[in-house]
């Protein structure tokens, strides 16, 4: 498709992006994941399958975890996105990021940033109440490096920080 052809085609919406408000004209193939990596200057979120199978590139939307590779940009407007450089930054981290640093919950570092936002998806959603449920409902989010034991420790550790079931369970 030929850039003049973006242009005429394009589509406004508004959405807000880690916390700042964006208006943009958007062609209707265009998905999230390529808005994001592309325009928006944010790499953080990474292109793995495209095909939402890998979960690299998980995002938050509205506060819920979503493969960006499959949504299209132009059904956001008003929508509310987080990606892994809105979750924290260097010097004032997520809980979760921390814990992955704590736990070496990464070799390449690839997906990392997709299984953070999905796990901080996986905690509000509130279904996972011990490590085989982490486990089973992080599952969309492959790591090809095999770090999953190290994972499941770090997203274990801040739930054990915040909810009350594996409060109880490490008791
Ligand atoms: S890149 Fe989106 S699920 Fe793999
Ligand atoms: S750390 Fe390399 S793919 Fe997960």
């Amino acid at each position: 498709m030929l850039q003049a052809d973006a242009e005429r085609m394009a589509i406004p919406i508004v959405i807000t992006l880690n916390g700042r408000q964006e208006q943009l004209n958007v062609a209707p193939w265009v998905t999230l994941l390529d808005l994001l990596r592309g325009p928006m200057e944010l790499p953080g979120t990474k292109k793995g399958c495209d095909h939402g199978q890998c979960g690299a590139c998980t995002v938050l939307i509205d506060g819920q975890r979503v493969n960006s590779c499959l949504k299209l940009a132009v059904t956001l407007d008003g929508a509310e996105i987080t990606t892994i450089e809105g979750l924290g930054q260097p010097g004032n981290l997520h809980p979760l990021q921390q814990a992955f640093v704590d736990h070496d919950a990464y070799q390449c570092g690839y997906c990392t940033p997709g299984q953070i936002c999905s796990a901080a998806g996986l905690m509000s959603e509130g279904h996972a109440h011990s490590r085989e449920e982490i486990r089973e409902l992080m599952s969309g989010n492959l790591c090809r490096c095999g770090a999953y034991t190290n994972i499941a420790d770090a997203i274990e550790q801040v739930m054990g920080q915040t909810s009350k079931d594996f409060k109880e369970a490490a008791e």
